[in-house]
């Protein structure tokens, strides 16, 4: 709820429901300016690089992360999913020559988190056929209710992390077998021979190579995080032999935060509201997220409302 609004601002007025965007940065910076406001030196994640008051009662925000609630969600629904479903945006559609077309088959890490189940939403909404990595069948059965064409169970599967060195022969042959009936998992999924178009990663150090192998030629493998670890080995043969890339992918800008939140008021996706919070617990909620607890979709807490099911009719 915006409670008062600062000089300058024209788009915003006392009383509007909204929810912020989480790309914040300086609207004089030349690259702002010129560009992709995400490439400039001063882009920052609003409450995660940037603290102004993000868990607060009060917050403050800059005029041009500040989107219309859709009215016909709760206040926690709608804050549910802004970071993941703009970033998720970003990755699937921000990157020119691999973006989500008809038909694209779309590999989904952590297909029941938080990202994982908005790329899910966002792929079926473009036409394209998402398919899951979970840990376990309930979390596959979950991210098919999201839209998964289907899910691949990654307990069952052994060759995480660093591969062997390329002048292992032994190791070389065990790991591209491991990576190999992991994809085709994705050909029963589809019953034809199909690779993906493009792998949409985060845990980075220990899928990596295991995405970087499968992705369709020509494809895509895009990263915005490194949840098991930042030292990610490529096997450059099949990197640039089959003419694949690597890209990173960071936040959203302006342009593909409103798409997003268009397709939240169309009520084309949902936030996936996986557990609230209240106030009060807000240490807690942090605390479960250091300690792997994790929950299906997003975890909310509730600010300035007193209960669940506020702010929608
Ligand atoms: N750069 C950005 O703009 C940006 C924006 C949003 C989030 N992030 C980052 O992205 C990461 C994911 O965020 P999230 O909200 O989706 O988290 P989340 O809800 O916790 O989901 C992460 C998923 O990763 C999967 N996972 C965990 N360990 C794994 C492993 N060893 N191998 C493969 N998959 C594994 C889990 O699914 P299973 O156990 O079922 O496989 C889990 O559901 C976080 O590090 C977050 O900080 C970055």
């Amino acid at each position: 709820m915006v409670y008062a609004i600062g000089t300058g601002v024209a788009n915003v007025s006392v009383g509007d429901e909204v929810v912020i965007h989480p790309g914040h940065w300086d609207p004089e910076d030349p690259t702002t300016k010129s560009g992709d406001p995400m490439f400039s030196n001063s882009a920052a994640i609003w409450g995660y690089n940037t603290n102004f008051g993000s868990f607060g009662q009060f917050c403050v925000a800059q005029e041009h992360q500040i989107l219309p609630k859709p009215p016909d969600l709760t206040w926690e629904e709608a804050a549910a999913s802004t970071l993941v479903g703009t970033t998720a945006y970003r990755m699937l559609f921000g990157w020119e020559g691999n973006t989500v077309r008809k038909d694209d088959v779309v590999l989904v890490w952590g297909g029941s988190g938080g990202l994982g189940t908005q790329a899910i939403q966002l792929t079926r909404s473009f036409g394209g056929i998402p398919i899951a990595v979970v840990s376990d069948t309930e979390r596959g059965e979950y991210s098919v209710k999201k839209g998964a064409e289907g899910y691949i169970d990654r307990s069952r599967f052994d060759h995480w992390g660093e591969p062997p060195a390329f002048d292992d022969a032994g190791g070389q042959k065990a790991w591209t077998a491991g990576a190999r009936s992991f994809g085709k998992e994705i050909w029963t999924i589809l019953g034809t021979r199909r690779n993906p178009n493009i792998v949409f990663e985060h845990p980075g150090e220990a899928t990596i190579p295991t995405s970087i192998f499968l992705c369709e030629a020509g494809g895509m493998v895009v990263i915005c995080a490194g949840t098991t670890g930042y030292s990610a080995v490529v096997d450059l043969r099949y990197h640039w032999v089959r003419q694949k890339r690597l890209q990173g992918s960071h936040g959203t800008n302006d342009e593909q935060a409103i798409a997003y939140n268009r397709l939240l008021h169309e009520g084309k996706i949902d936030p996936c509201l996986g557990k609230i919070y209240a106030f009060e617990d807000i240490g807690r909620a942090h605390a479960d997220m250091e300690k792997g607890l994790e929950v299906f979709g997003n975890r909310v807490a509730l600010v300035g409302a007193a209960e669940p099911g506020e702010g929608a009719p």
